[in-house]
């Protein structure tokens, strides 16, 4: 089922309670928070304490996107903080399988992200336990970039892997998604669409949520 996930990093951090709110009346399914170590990516969002408020201040579920290096780091305090959903990058860690055993041992959903540049097939043997998968659709560490064609390709590569291998994981896409890269994901397989700047620019957040879902 399509889902729209504000990414609370395009947000006025100066209202952030209201800014939930209205995203949450407009029809968003689950807030995506973006955490950077200016390592992994050179930039840095927001840490644990900004988790722990907003986490408490929503109704709707949390995904955190971890890119930093460590993604092991942490777990346990998102776990206490009731977040539904972590995302780790493939990229960031020689041990995917540890780091998503110890998601899923904390009772949450464990997702993989992938830069774009890498393969879907470099996590095949993951696909049997992930809970879901992240396409980046833009080189991760800013918001307002735009949405990279080539990503595309690859989450109708992973629809193919996941019909064959009957799997069950969601496909999450980030970067560059308005109505219309959401059309073009939709029809590719995708099911939990991220959306920063678009959807926290848009005069009309709910007609904008309704016409991504399409
Ligand atoms: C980028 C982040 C995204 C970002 C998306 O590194 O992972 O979640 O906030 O923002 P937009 O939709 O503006 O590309
Ligand atoms: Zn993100």
């Amino acid at each position: 089922m399509v889902k729209i996930l504000p990414s609370l990093l395009a947000s006025d951090f100066t209202r952030l309670g209201q800014e939930i709110e209205d995203m949450e009346t407009a029809g968003a399914d689950i807030f995506h928070l973006d955490i950077m170590d200016g390592q992994f990516v050179p930039n840095i969002s927001f840490g644990l304490p900004v988790v722990k408020a907003i986490s408490e201040h929503a109704s709707i579920p949390v995904d955190v996107h971890l890119m930093t290096n460590q993604p092991e780091q942490f777990i346990p305090e998102f776990k206490e903080m009731e977040v539904d959903m972590v995302s780790f990058h493939i990229e960031a860690t020689q041990h995917p399988h540890r780091v998503m055993q110890l998601i899923q041992k904390n009772g949450m959903r464990a997702g993989i992200a992938l830069n774009p540049h890498t393969p879907v097939q470099s996590i095949k043997h993951l696909l049997p336990e992930i809970d879901f998968v992240l396409i980046m659709t833009v080189n991760p560490g800013f918001g307002g970039q735009s949405f990279i064609g080539s990503c595309a390709d690859k989450i109708g590569e992973l629809n193919d892997m996941r019909s064959s291998g009957r799997f069950d994981f969601d496909i999450e896409v980030d970067g560059g998604i308005d109505h219309e890269t959401a059309a073009i994901c939709r029809r590719r397989g995708a099911d939990l669409f991220v959306s920063g700047s678009y959807l926290f620019q848009s005069v009309n957040p709910r007609q904008a949520i309704l016409e991504m879902k399409g």
